[in-house]
């Protein structure tokens, strides 16, 4: 029985030095409907929030990261606690290799930043799950590719369900999603779609409770 969520929401910064960054334009928003609406199911909720403009919905304390290896370290100290993870963070697929510990100053010449890959933080929490955790993960792609490559997802990060999005969700009000679960269900949320993420938020909530 689902009772502790533990949700990831918004973006992540990379630093390239002292004040820049590298970021996606992530904005938290159907995160904190999440956290909101298990909230108001009544589920012990744990919100882990980005570098995003908006707050935490009342009564939800909210632990805030800047960077993957930020996020990884709290996912290491609230993952084993919870029955569902809800990875909703739009996490770096690349940082920079290393930060400049100072401003880069402007120059003539051009500059090349080194990216290195990032840990898969969704996969390893899922490589360590306990009997009856489940961990879901989102999957943000150009429309006609986005079936395959949710399907693909849900297998190589062994997910328990993958949501997939187009692109355009990213930023906007509403969303338009297909959920696919490791049992081989494809589930469109009712009723119509587009919906706005508030409304889509309270029935992943609900069909999580009903499923899990
Ligand atoms: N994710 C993660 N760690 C990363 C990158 C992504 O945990 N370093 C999670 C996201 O939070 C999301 C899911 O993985 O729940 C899918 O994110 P996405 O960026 O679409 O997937 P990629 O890892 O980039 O997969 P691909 O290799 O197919 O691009």
């Amino acid at each position: 029985m689902t009772r502790r969520i533990l949700i990831t929401a918004g973006p992540t910064h990379e630093a390239i030095d002292a004040v820049r960054y590298l970021a996606n334009r992530s904005s938290g928003q159907l995160g904190l409907h999440l956290a909101e609406a298990a909230r108001d199911a009544g589920l012990e909720v744990t919100l882990l929030l980005g570098p995003v403009a908006l707050s935490p919905p009342a009564g939800i304390p909210a632990v805030r990261f800047e960077s993957v290896a930020d996020l990884a370290r709290l996912l290491d100290e609230h993952f084993a606690g919870c029955d569902v993870l809800v990875m909703a963070a739009a996490v770096a697929d690349y940082r920079p290799r290393q930060a400049a510990a100072k401003k880069l100053p402007r120059g003539a010449e051009k500059l090349c930043l080194e990216l290195e890959p990032t840990p898969d933080l969704v996969a390893a929490c899922a490589a360590r799950k306990r009997p009856g955790q489940r961990v879901i993960g989102f999957a943000l792609e150009d429309a006609a590719v986005l079936d395959a490559r949710a399907q693909d997802k849900l297998r190589r990060k062994g997910l328990d369900a993958v949501v997939a999005n187009p692109l355009g969700t990213m930023g906007a009000r509403d969303i338009r999603a297909t959920i696919y679960t490791a049992d081989g269900r494809v589930i469109k949320p009712p009723p119509a779609q587009p919906m706005p993420k508030a409304d889509f938020a309270r029935w992943l909530i609900e069909w999580i409770g009903a499923t899990w």
